[in-house]
């Protein structure tokens, strides 16, 4: 059996390396890794593949950055020719990037099976490229594989039968739980806890120039009352360059670094005092390792990292940001020691869905 993976984006990689991995341990099943391209930078994609242990891609199609509609449209011209030559048994697309629609519909016109590793997940909110990735490569899916039951939900509301739904658990975890022991040897030399640790990209939070400046605003008067780590991605860059604002050269304010690698994120979210983000992902590993999270957006695709996590959102309201900071900081940490994580516990969240994963498709020959 033939399975092919598509990855492009960061958040793909250490939900890829796990099922990688996992379909690795079936002799009868030959396994071709396809990267879009769409991440190209060294720290954006390089890195991940050597700290998460993945081996080199089979082909990068080499698509780059562009609008939605010239990357999705890149992909897919890219994508077609290695679906036609490959002729997998099965496509594998990963969460709701650019790549994974694009992939996905290429398959489903040219009838190659596709699964769907984190399908489900919904903001309920269309004004999100993530939120049209996941209704789209949804429908067209043959397998979806689910991380937590309000997915499974969402799926079926939407008239997907239940015959192609699988409830496996969160392969973003699998990894999480793989690389932290390794993690708490790439802490940085050059941080002292109590910190907080920021993370900010969504077109949302960093397109809009006065909001973004009003954001950076409220972190600088946090960073009064603790050191403000704020690894900066490139589309954020950008824009604080435009503001003027990316230099470390304020006597307070957040101190900026490059973005980091898997194992020192890792390494930094664990003893961080509070998270302030806007990313998914990070809401889920918060969660896990039981460090308070305040998510910089007005609704999440990840409704149990509030209900069951650490999970806060603080929506578009710096007035929240700042008393919710605040509630957090008077309960932690007050000397140099390292917060006290309170890991969460989600059921299937548990390192095990990559396997969960290759069982499925290796018993239904997909
Ligand atoms: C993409 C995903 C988003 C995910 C994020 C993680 C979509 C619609 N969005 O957003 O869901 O949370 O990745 O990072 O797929 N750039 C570089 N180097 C790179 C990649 C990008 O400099 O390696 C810059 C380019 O200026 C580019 C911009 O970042 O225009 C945005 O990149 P793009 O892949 O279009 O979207 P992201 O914002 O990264």
């Amino acid at each position: 059996m033939h399975t092919l993976h598509v990855v492009g984006a960061r958040p793909n990689f250490m939900k890829a390396a796990p099922v990688l991995r996992a379909l690795a341990s079936y002799p009868s099943v030959r396994q071709t890794l396809v990267h879009t391209g769409q991440h190209y930078d060294a720290a954006m994609s390089d890195v991940f593949f050597q700290q998460l242990g993945m081996p080199a891609p089979d082909c990068n199609l080499g698509v780059g950055s562009g609008t939605h509609a010239q990357q999705t449209a890149t992909i897919m011209q890219a994508f077609e020719p290695v679906a036609c030559e490959c002729r997998p048994d099965l496509v594998l697309v990963y969460g709701d990037v650019n790549s994974t629609l694009a992939a996905a519909l290429v398959c489903a016109k040219l009838g190659v099976r596709v699964g769907h590793v984190e399908a489900g997940l919904r903001s309920g909110d269309r004004s999100m490229p993530e939120e049209i990735n996941r209704v789209l490569t949804d429908q067209i899916s043959d397998l979806l594989f689910t991380p937590s039951e309000d997915g499974d939900e969402n799926l079926l509301r939407e008239g997907i039968a239940r015959s192609k739904i699988y409830r496996v658990g969160n392969v973003m975890i699998d990894s999480l739980l793989a690389l932290l022991p390794r993690a708490e040897d790439c802490f940085r030399a050059d941080v002292t806890p109590p910190y907080a640790l920021v993370t900010l990209h969504r077109p949302s939070n960093v397109d809009d120039l006065p909001w973004l400046r009003d954001l950076l605003t409220t972190l600088s008067e946090l960073s009064t009352q603790l050191t403000v780590l704020f690894p900066v991605h490139p589309r954020t860059r950008e824009r604080l360059q435009e503001l003027g604002l990316a230099r470390n050269e304020a006597e307070n304010g957040p101190r900026f670094l490059a973005p980091l690698p898997y194992l020192e994120f890792l390494a930094l979210q664990r003893r961080a005092t509070v998270v302030i983000t806007d990313s998914g992902g990070i809401q889920e590993e918060t969660t896990l390792l039981g460090v308070p999270c305040l998510t910089v957006r007005e609704n999440t695709e990840r409704p149990i990292t509030v209900t069951m996590g650490t999970n806060q959102l603080v929506g578009r309201d710096l007035e929240k940001l700042r008393s919710a900071a605040k509630e957090i900081l008077s309960k932690g940490p007050s000397s140099q020691t390292p917060a006290t994580p309170r890991p969460r516990r989600i059921p299937l969240w548990d390192g095990n869905a990559a396997a969960r994963i290759a069982q499925i498709i290796v018993r239904d020959g997909a």
